[in-house]
């Protein structure tokens, strides 16, 4: 505070609970699912959130002088976070919002916290539409490196290594629509490039040959679906001879990198071998881990607490995922951005103040440093992985690509001739689109998902809105 006087000065010690040392009250609501099937259900992030509760509460960030109240509401059906919210806010509004995490409940949330001015942070709403900070999701802070920011990974490949093309081939669930967001990411950052697209339908068996067919006008395909559909169309692909460069081949596992990693060819089928050959010509795109010694005892506590909780039905419970991870951040973003506003003379009730606090700031989180950018979404950095030895059938990370400073890092394992084409394409023109599937999908997966309220109506115009975007777009660059 430059000009202020020695009177604003004292004025401020007294009124100011950080300077008086008086005990905050800060109320949370939380909003996550019942259901242990989600990765961040409630049972696998709570002794997070606790974790992180104790440590504030210790005196660490410098914010002893807060006492968290951590209310949990349950987010299992797509209205639930919005009508409790609603609910609860009548009597009293929360300060923090933390969750939900999908993109059609946190879209109704994330626009009442910015109509009602609560800061809210989010380990999940990924999705790119969420990126527009101006009015509707001004409250939102984005703690887990949304999809947009993995697609800058295929834009520095693309860039270093001369790629023209893409084909971006998806699983489609008409519900969570995860693989949809996922690779959205990807046609909204790249629009410059030709990029075509091919949803397939979850539990519609697979047509490999119009899948392959598909593949013809692109020069890199880029998947995201189940393990064991990646497996039938690589080997697809290379029994019509297009891998080995070819095409470029990568699929994106963010939570879940083993499911594509050493041996996830092996089906112990009459395949394998051919399913080994063809993935050595396959790149997974993850998200980088990076362990720092204090990360190991929260690793274990959470570990001890999904025990005792009785989770054992995934395959990576030992190891913290990005959602666990960046609720327990979450409080330690939000606990400095209130110090020092506090510090300031705002009240925990300035949530565009708190907001604008975490943004463009870089914190020490419990894996690492997290880097929020100046829209507040935080910067990701990810891995890319590959065969390297072709014999044993095993993967190693070959590039790492760090958001923070748009940097693409290759290791000693990487090796070139993976990642060049053996022929160029002419780039020829698209074919008009069938139904221009990543916007039109978007539309039935609402209407398909919908139990008609005001948070899906939300989420419906809010897609609708994407739709008339994406026409454009699509529009934009087959005329040019
Ligand atoms: C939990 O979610 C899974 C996958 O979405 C679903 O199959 C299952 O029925 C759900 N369980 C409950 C108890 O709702
Ligand atoms: C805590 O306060 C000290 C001294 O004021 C400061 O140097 C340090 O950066 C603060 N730590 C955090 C996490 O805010
Ligand atoms: C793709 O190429 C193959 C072989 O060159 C051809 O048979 C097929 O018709 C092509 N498919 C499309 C959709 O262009
Ligand atoms: C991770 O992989 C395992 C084994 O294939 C699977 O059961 C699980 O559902 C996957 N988790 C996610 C989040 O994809
Ligand atoms: C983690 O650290 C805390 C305090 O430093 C300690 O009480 C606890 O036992 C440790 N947990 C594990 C699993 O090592
Ligand atoms: C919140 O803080 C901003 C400055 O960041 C100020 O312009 C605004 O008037 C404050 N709002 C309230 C409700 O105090
Ligand atoms: C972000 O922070 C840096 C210094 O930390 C500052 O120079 C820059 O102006 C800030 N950017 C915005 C958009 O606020
Ligand atoms: C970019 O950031 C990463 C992680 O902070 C660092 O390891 C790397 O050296 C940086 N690269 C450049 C070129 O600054």
């Amino acid at each position: 505070m430059p000009s202020c006087t020695r009177l604003c000065a004292l004025l401020l010690t007294l009124l100011d609970p950080v300077l008086s040392g008086r005990a905050e009250d800060i109320d949370v609501v939380v909003f996550l699912p019942q259901n242990n099937s989600f990765l961040f259900s409630s049972a696998r992030v709570a002794p997070a959130l606790r974790y992180a509760q104790r440590r504030l509460e210790a005196g660490e960030g410098n914010s002893s002088v807060f006492h968290f109240h951590l209310h949990f509401h349950s987010s299992d059906s797509p209205n639930e976070a919005l009508f409790a919210l609603v609910d609860r806010s009548c009597a009293r509004k929360p300060d923090l919002i933390l969750g939900p995490v999908r993109e059609y409940e946190a879209a109704g949330v994330a626009r009442l916290a910015s109509h009602w001015n609560i800061p809210m942070i989010s380990a999940g709403a990924l999705a790119a539409g969420f990126g527009d900070k101006n009015s509707e999701f001004s409250q939102l802070t984005r703690i887990a490196p949304q999809y947009v920011k993995m697609a800058e990974t295929f834009s520095a490949l693309f860039e270093r290594f001369g790629w023209r093309s893409a084909l971006l081939l998806y699983e489609e669930d008409k519900q969570e629509r995860n693989c949809y967001f996922t690779l959205e990411g990807v046609y909204h950052l790249m629009s410059e490039y030709p990029i075509s697209q091919f949803p397939v339908l979850e539990g519609v068996p697979l047509h490999v040959d119009e899948i392959v067919d598909s593949m013809n006008d692109s020069e890199v395909v880029i998947m995201c679906m189940g393990a064991d559909r990646i497996r039938s169309i690589m080997l697809a692909a290379h029994r019509h001879q297009l891998t080995r460069g070819r095409k470029i081949f990568f699929s994106i596992e963010l939570f879940n990198a083993s499911t594509y990693g050493d041996g996830s060819w092996r089906r112990n089928d009459e395949h394998d071998s051919e399913a080994k050959q063809a993935y050595a010509s396959l790149n997974t795109v993850t998200l980088l881990r990076t362990v720092k010694p204090e990360f190991e005892n929260f690793s274990l506590e959470m570990k001890s607490s999904a025990e005792k909780e009785g989770i054992y039905d995934c395959k990576d419970c030992g190891s913290v995922n990005m959602f666990v991870e960046g609720f327990h951040d979450a409080m330690l973003l939000y606990a400095i951005a209130l110090h020092e506003a506090m510090k300031h003379g705002y009240s925990k009730k300035n949530g565009t103040e708190v907001t604008s606090r975490m943004w463009n700031r870089t914190i020490e989180g419990i894996a690492g440093q997290v880097s929020i950018d100046t829209n507040g979404d935080r910067n990701g950095d990810f891995s890319v992985m590959a065969m390297t030895d072709v014999e044993a059938g095993t993967f190693e990370m070959v590039a790492n690509y760090f958001g923070v400073n748009r940097t693409l890092e290759l290791l000693p394992s990487f090796r070139a001739e993976r990642f060049t084409l053996k022929e160029r394409h002419e780039a020829s023109p698209l074919p008009p689109e069938k139904s221009c599937g990543l916007g039109v999908s978007a539309l039935t997966g609402v209407i398909v998902g919908a139990v008609l309220g005001a948070g899906m109506l939300i989420a419906f115009n809010f897609f609708r809105k994407k739709l008339q975007d994406y026409h454009l777009a699509a529009h934009a660059w087959q005329r040019a």
